[in-house]
């Protein structure tokens, strides 16, 4: 008997539901089969037909609708998932990625139709489903129930649009990272310094990173820039000699340019001696 069956059966304020989810790629295959863990019982649709351990699959999304309690979404985009949605779901999870003005699209058809919507990200990859370390962010409806079987579920209010906007901000700091990263690695790189010798100062360095982002929220916020840190000219400079440095050893440029040319506009607006939080009045 699983823990879910176990609570169902012994504490009769949790219930198990009939779930259905559509789409069985990397994460809504993982998204299933947590369900199915939890004890729900789980039918799942795939455009392309497949068979997961302990769920029901059908051939068609309606055939998914009839009965299910919840309808939880998880395909590639939502210009994907929008031809298949129906005024036949009762309540829509929807865990397919958009932007914030896709998901409120999508929750005023849901309004319109009389279905109950929740719109949710995961900040996860699906080895994490099912754990404490996946992230469930949420908005709209506030129900969380099936949320609970992914990861821990964090609500972010009644905006529909709020976990889209999230999660774009979120992943925008990690391709950003990734990409400094990468950048990096190939630098090094070319005095054949291995990933392995430099990773460990890189980890060190972010930890280091991660203290100055309060402090430059604070500085955003209030709109002060003043600074006895460093200043935007220094830092202007420094990424020159990165993007210098790339050329020299004949790398890719893209990533050290991009952000000299955005911090250099930034410094022609007169922020040379305010910190680096200035930049965001150029992105503004
Ligand atoms: N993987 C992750 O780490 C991760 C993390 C967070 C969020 N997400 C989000 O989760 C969603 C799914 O990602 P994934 O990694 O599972 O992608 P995936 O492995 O590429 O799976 C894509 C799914 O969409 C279906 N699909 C694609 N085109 C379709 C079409 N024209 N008609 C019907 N179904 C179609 C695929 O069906 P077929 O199997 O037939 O191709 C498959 O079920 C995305 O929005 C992604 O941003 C993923």
């Amino acid at each position: 008997m699983s823990l879910r069956q176990w609570q169902s059966e012994y504490c009769p304020m949790t219930e198990i539901k009939k779930v259905s989810v559509l789409g069985l790629g990397r994460m809504g295959s993982a998204l299933a089969a947590a369900l199915a863990n939890e004890g729900h019982e789980v039918t799942v649709w795939n455009r392309s037909p497949k068979a997961l351990p302990n769920t029901r699959s059908v051939a068609t999304p309606q055939e998914a609708y009839k009965e299910a309690d919840v309808v939880v979404t998880c395909l590639s985009t939502y210009d994907v998932q929008q031809p298949l949605l129906s005024e036949n779901i009762k309540k829509l999870v929807n865990l397919t990625s958009g932007t914030p003005e896709q998901a409120r699209a999508t929750a005023k058809w849901a309004q319109d139709n009389g279905v109950e919507y929740v719109d949710g990200v995961i900040m996860a990859v699906p080895q994490q489903i099912g754990t404490k370390q996946a992230r469930i962010l949420f908005s709209g409806s506030q129900d969380h129930q099936v949320l609970q079987a992914f990861g821990e579920p964090v609500y972010l209010g009644e905006d529909a649009g709020l976990a889209a906007l999230y999660d774009l901000a979120l992943l925008g700091i990690m391709w950003a990272t990734f990409g400094g990263y990468l950048q990096a690695l190939a630098l090094v790189g070319m005095a054949r310094i291995s990933p392995q010798q430099f990773t460990p100062l890189a980890t060190d360095w972010l930890a280091t990173v991660n203290t100055f982002l309060p402090e430059m929220g604070e500085e955003t916020h209030h709109r002060d820039y003043e600074t006895d840190v460093s200043a935007l000219d220094i830092n202007v400079a420094g990424l020159r000699l990165l993007a210098e440095a790339a050329k020299e050893q004949g790398l890719d440029t893209t990533v050290p340019q991009a952000l000299h040319d955005l911090f250099q506009r930034a410094q022609e607006r007169g922020h040379g001696a305010h910190s680096i939080a200035s930049v965001i009045e150029v992105i503004r």
